[in-house]
Parts: C-alpha cells; sequence; structure tokens
C-alpha cells in the first residue's frame, strides 16, 4: 500500500495507540492527536522504538475545546498537503458532569463535537487527497442512548450513572453523525463509517472505578465485559481505515468486523434533522 497521511486521535492508551502502532509499522506517516505534547511524544518515542518509523508528529489538542480543534487543524493544514485517513477515536467518560470553559458538556464536546467539528474542518483536505476514509470509533453502547431534542447534553437533568448515560448518548449522537456526513460525502470520494472496536480492556472506566479497584478490575477485565485486548481493539478500526474491502463501503456501523443495521434512533428523522441544527448552532 502507499504511504498514507494519517491523523489518529486518542493514541496515549488503549486502542488508539494500537492502531498508531500498527500503521507506522507498515510505513504510513502518523500525525498523533494528544491532549499534551508531553503524553504525545511519549506514544511518538515508543511507536519509534517499536518500528523504527520516525515520520510521526504530535499535535497538542484539547479535543473538548473547538478553539484547540481549530488550532491543530490551521497547524496541521501549514505542515501538511494531504490527508489520506482521519481516525476520530478519543472519547472519555468521567464520572460527573463537567462543563467545559467553551459551556459545553465535556463528555458531548470530546466523544461527539470534535469528531464532528474535526472531520467538517478537514473536509477540504479529505477530498482533495480521495480517496480517503474517515473512520469514527463508536460503540454498541449507541444502542442504549437516548438524544433529548430539547436537551441533547441533558443539562437539566442529573448526571446519571456515573456518566454511562451521556457515554451512550454521545456515542448515538455520533453514529448519527456518521450516517449524514456519509450522505453529504456520496460523490466525492470520501467514506466515512462507524466502528464498535467489542469491549476492550483498557483504561476507559478509569474515573468511575475507584482507584484501590482499578487494577482487579483491570485483572477480571471487568468481570468478563472487556475480554478483548487494546490490539484486538484496534484491528477492525485498522481494517476499516486500510482495507480494499471497505473501499466504496460508506455511512455504514460495524460490530468488530461485521456490518450491522444501527440503532434504529440512528435514523428517526426528527432527532437527526434536530441534532444537526443544534450541532451547526454550537460549531458556528
Ligand atoms: N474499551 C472498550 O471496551 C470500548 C468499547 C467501545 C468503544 N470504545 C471506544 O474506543 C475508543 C478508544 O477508547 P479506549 O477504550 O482505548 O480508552 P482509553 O484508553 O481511555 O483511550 C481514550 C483516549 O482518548 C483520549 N482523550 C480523552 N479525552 C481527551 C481530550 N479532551 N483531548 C484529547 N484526547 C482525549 C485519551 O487521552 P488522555 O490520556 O489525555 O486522557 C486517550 O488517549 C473510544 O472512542 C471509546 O469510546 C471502547
Amino acid at each position: 500500500m502507499k504511504q498514507k497521511n494519517v491523523i489518529i486521535t486518542g493514541i496515549t492508551s488503549g486502542i488508539g495507540t494500537e492502531i498508531a502502532l500498527d500503521l507506522a509499522k507498515h510505513g504510513h506517516m502518523i500525525n498523533l492527536v494528544a491532549r499534551s505534547e508531553e503524553s504525545g511524544n511519549i506514544i511518538k518515542d515508543l511507536i519509534f522504538k517499536k518500528t523504527k518509523n520516525n515520520d510521526i508528529h504530535v499535535y497538542k489538542c484539547d479535543l473538548s475545546l473547538q478553539k484547540d480543534i481549530r488550532e491543530f487543524v490551521d497547524n496541521f493544514k501549514k505542515q501538511n498537503n494531504s490527508l489520506d485517513i482521519l481516525i476520530n477515536n478519543a472519547a472519555m467518560v468521567p464520572k460527573e458532569r463537567i462543563i467545559t470553559s467553551e459551556g459545553i458538556e465535556t463528555q458531548f464536546a470530546v466523544n461527539y463535537i470534535a469528531p464532528y467539528l474535526l472531520s467538517r474542518l478537514l473536509l477540504d483536505m479529505l477530498k482533495k487527497s480521495s480517496p480517503s476514509r474517515i473512520v469514527n470509533t463508536s460503540s454498541v453502547a449507541h444502542t442504549s442512548g437516548n438524544l433529548n431534542v430539547d436537551d441533547f447534553q441533558r443539562l437539566n437533568e442529573k448526571y446519571s450513572m456515573r456518566g454511562m448515560r451521556a457515554y451512550c448518548n454521545s456515542k448515538l449522537a455520533l453514529t448519527i453523525d456518521t450516517v449524514e456526513l456519509a450522505k453529504e460525502l456520496e460523490g466525492t470520494g470520501v467514506t466515512c463509517n462507524a466502528v464498535h472496536p467489542g469491549g476492550v480492556n483498557t483504561n476507559i472506566m478509569r474515573y468511575n472505578i475507584p482507584k484501590f479497584l482499578q487494577p482487579l478490575m483491570k485483572k477480571t477485565k471487568f468481570m468478563g465485559t472487556l475480554r478483548l485486548s487494546p490490539k484486538e481493539g484496534a484491528n477492525p478500526i485498522i481494517e476499516a481505515a486500510c482495507s480494499d474491502k471497505y473501499d466504496k463501503v460508506s455511512g455504514k456501523y460495524f460490530d468488530r468486523f461485521t456490518q450491522k443495521d444501527a440503532s434504529k434512533k440512528v435514523f428517526d428523522k426528527d432527532v437527526v434533522a434536530k441534532l444537526s441544527e443544534y450541532t451547526k448552532s454550537i460549531v458556528a
């Protein structure tokens, strides 16, 4: 495969580190998006040590902030002429509601608004480099989401179940946007798909499990629900980003390697239209 220019978010741990390592091993140019330069550089060094690929670049960006996202994209565009693959992989599950300095609920901002905005701001480059791909790391949790069209961020409700309800909602919104963006991109050569990586033993629940219980939970793979290794979790996302099998596939939801019907809630016309309108007003 010819060398691709790739952006990956959420690379400091878990599935994202493994995606970056694998794509670097195949000789691609990798742009690592990390909350701090220090955490990004640790992964850059690890990748170089393991793959000898030195075409690895770190960009600092707190994905909860649109200001950071816009700065990152400006920097990236100054230093690059092409973009073949965008992997929106970062996400978080805080245990309580935190409102960003820009006034958005953090989980809604990182898990949904960030991929939405990154994809839009980078579309011109992706189109210029087509055939090109956007892969959104979604989750089967989207099926448990319920979007309230009068309060998408659920700011007027109790932040319940240690953040899991907001997580499901953010993944539902992301899956809706995957389908909608793919429609907009028809005929451009840019595809957009959503992939659930499976139940993967990572640190994603670190803010929700008391510190003293974390080693036990990791050891028991969260009672068997997160049984896959980060490498195994990365594989379906790598496949969606690189395999020829996905050349003409767009707007689809994959449960690991299998194309599945996304939740019916993804196709609720009223919710889809109101979410689109609401999101446009937020990123305007
Ligand atoms: N693990 C599973 O079973 C599972 C199942 C379904 C879907 N997923 C999805 O898989 C993806 C990867 O998750 P993971 O399991 O590998 O979890 P993880 O190890 O916790 O990785 C999450 C990544 O997102 C980054 N991130 C979070 N907030 C950020 C912010 N404000 N700015 C920049 N980066 C930020 C984290 O960086 P920091 O180190 O700076 O926090 C970290 O690199 C997520 O989209 C998740 O929803 C996971």
